[in-house]
């Protein structure tokens, strides 16, 4: 029989590369309230604002690498895979830690800081070198500026649903680390998860709001706790059928 194993990671996962969390500076993104930097309504009131905090976290990214715990996920779908097993990686992390540490079934459930996207056309590109917190940028296809950040906001629709749906009611273990729980729809996988009959391992710094007591909570940092957890979790896998 084999295994589908299925890990949801959160912003405490990229804690670690010196990355900042959105809840654990009190409900502040960097300084900023989150609503200003991360809804459409945001984007529409102050272009400016949203424009130059995204270019300087897009810019932050050539300054991180990945950690020991992004290292482990790769390390552990190469092995899954080879070994006939199932693996989906979902990420509500707009930084490209995880496709940098080696990940390829990667779902970025909440778009990406490494791709840009034109309101007018719908293109996206993948950018990483225009990072001046200055300058818009204009749509190589059809002139509309400012290109923004293909990321998703709040009241925006989150990617990837019905893929991540399906791995998840399909997941015979299921890993939520660094996430707080409380972002809806990633927040109710843990459930759907369990409902499925999964085992379910949670990592973070403190409880999340979604844990139950049939979980296997893990606290501490990711780095440390996701290596030895998913070195774990690859013995105790079932040989994959013939
Ligand atoms: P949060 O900032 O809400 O939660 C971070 C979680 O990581 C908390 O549970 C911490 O205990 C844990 N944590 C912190 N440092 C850690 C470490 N070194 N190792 C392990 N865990 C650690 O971040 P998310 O849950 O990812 O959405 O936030 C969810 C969504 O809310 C984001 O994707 C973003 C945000 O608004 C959008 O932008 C749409």
């Amino acid at each position: 029989m084999s295994a589908h194993v299925v890990v949801l990671t959160g912003a405490g996962v990229s804690a670690d590369s010196g990355l900042a969390t959105f809840r654990d500076a009190g409900g502040l993104w960097e300084g900023h309230a989150i609503e200003d930097v991360a809804t459409p309504e945001g984007w529409r009131r102050d272009p400016a604002l949203v424009w130059r905090f995204y270019q300087l976290r897009r810019a932050a990214l050539a300054e991180v690498q990945p950690n020991a715990a992004h290292q482990a996920l790769a390390q552990l779908e190469r092995r899954l895979l080879a070994a006939g097993h199932g693996f989906t990686l979902v990420t509500q992390n707009v930084d490209d830690l995880h496709e940098r540490a080696g990940s390829r079934r990667l779902l970025h459930m909440h778009g990406t800081l490494a791709r840009l996207a034109c309101e007018a056309c719908g293109a996206t590109l993948e950018d990483r070198e225009h990072t001046d917190p200055a300058t818009f940028l204009a749509c190589a296809g059809c002139g509309h500026a400012p290109l923004r950040p293909d990321v998703v906001w709040f009241g925006e629709m989150p990617r990837f649903l019905d893929e991540i749906f399906a791995a998840t009611s399909a997941a015979t273990h299921f890993v939520a680390a660094g996430t707080s729980g409380v972002v809806y729809p990633a927040a109710g996988l843990l459930a759907l998860a369990r409902e499925a009959g999964a085992r379910t391992f949670v990592n973070a710094l403190v409880a999340p709001e979604n844990l139950e007591a049939r979980d296997r909570f893990l606290p501490g940092p990711a780095a440390q706790v996701l290596p030895a957890l998913l070195r774990e979790l690859e013995r105790e896998l079932p040989p994959p059928a013939a």
